[in-house]
């Protein structure tokens, strides 16, 4: 079934579909209120969440449907022992679609091909965090009235930081973008976000330590968290962890119609003094990601009514290369074949389906 896993399995004009019914729904309310009568949606949320969870219960509550699902991993089969696989093709017993938060990059798509119900990656791992995108774009669509022409400044941990990887995806497909990269060196952009994303798309993007440097030019300011839950080596995270502070101070530099966006949740990464000036837009951003997941549950279910299949990939190699990154589900899920999709036939590079991550073929 059609699902969402990665933004860019939806077209620009998807995305544009989506922004203006969410659109309408902040409009007409009412003319929604009963769109997902007896349908429900499973939340299974592996890691913890607060709006993630709580805005796709809230969403399709509003919509009139109703929720099922749980918000640890230890109050699941999967602490017996249960693959994702499994886990999926029952929940689609009970359930017509199901958004799924997993530390394993990759487990949602596992899911999606396990199932025959649509599957929402709410995020997987440091990988993809779909929804999080579409909440940012309806937030600077309507905070800056476009999604061409900007200037984005992403700062904090680019290299783990899903949210960050997904929204450079989805801009990266607009008019003249330009993005700056602000991160401690330890930090930087995973390669192949760089050169796929950006280097394919013609993006052009400088990288740089300095947030005050950076911050007169930006339209747009993403700020992230340093997460300590994805360093392995809790010295490095103590060492990076206080590396931006934006303050009042510091958006005094800042354009008087610069918006500052964070996924949140925050920790101190913005002072709370900044919560005052009317260019801090993350709680306002939270709120559209409800719409925007009302949005998205609409056009899939209705997607899934019409037998709307999910496409599949193309040019794979089964088990003829090995995956090793820790974080990918193939390395732990029982007997998951390894696939790798080609990327460049030239130079024979596959990239895992499940993680992105790359491999090179040897005779
Ligand atoms: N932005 C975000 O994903 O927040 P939660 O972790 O609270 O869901």
């Amino acid at each position: 079934m059609r699902s969402l896993i990665d933004i860019t399995d939806f077209s620009v004009e998807e995305l544009d579909g989506l922004l203006h019914t969410a659109c309408d729904i902040i409009e007409n309310p009412a003319k929604y209120a009963d769109s997902c009568r007896r349908k429900k949606l499973a939340t299974l949320f592996f890691e913890p969440s607060t709006r993630t969870r709580l805005s796709f219960e809230a969403a399709m509550l509003e919509l009139g449907g109703s929720v099922i699902g749980f918000s640890q991993a230890s109050s699941s089969s999967a602490s017996k022992g249960e693959s994702m696989a499994d886990t999926a093709k029952i929940l689609s017993c009970y359930a017509d679609i199901m958004a799924i938060r997993h530390p394993l990059e990759g487990a949602p798509y596992v899911a999606a091909r396990n199932t025959s119900v649509p599957v929402i990656n709410a995020g997987d791992g440091g990988h993809c965090h779909p929804t999080q995108t579409l909440a940012d774009l309806l937030t600077i669509y309507r905070e800056e009235g476009r999604l061409n022409n900007l200037t984005v400044g992403c700062c904090g941990d680019l290299k783990y930081g899903r949210t960050v990887h997904s929204l450079l995806a989805a801009l990266s497909r607009y008019e003249n973008i330009k993005v700056v990269l602000i991160s401690p060196e330890e930090l930087r952009l995973p390669g192949y976000v760089k050169y796929e994303v950006l280097d394919g798309k013609g993006i052009s993007y400088e990288e740089t330590t300095s947030l005050e440097e950076a911050i007169p030019q930006l339209d747009v300011l993403y700020m992230t968290r340093i997460q300590r839950e994805r360093f392995d080596d809790l010295e490095t995270y103590e060492h990076l962890k206080d590396s931006y502070i934006l303050t009042p101070e510091k958006m005094q530099a800042a354009k008087s119609t610069m918006r500052v966006l964070h996924p949140l949740p925050r920790v101190n990464e913005i002072s709370v003094k900044v919560d005052a000036d009317p260019r801090a837009a993350y709680f306002r951003q939270a709120l559209n990601g409800k719409y925007m997941r009302m949005a998205l549950i609409l056009k899939l279910l209705d997607e899934a009514k019409k037998g709307v299949q999910m496409p599949e990939p193309e040019d794979v190699l089964v088990d003829r290369l090995h995956c090793d990154n820790p974080r990918c589900i193939c390395t732990t899920e029982q007997e998951l074949e390894h696939m790798f999709k080609c990327v460049d036939k030239e130079r024979r590079i596959y990239r895992c389906i499940y993680c992105e991550a790359k491999k090179t073929l040897e005779d």
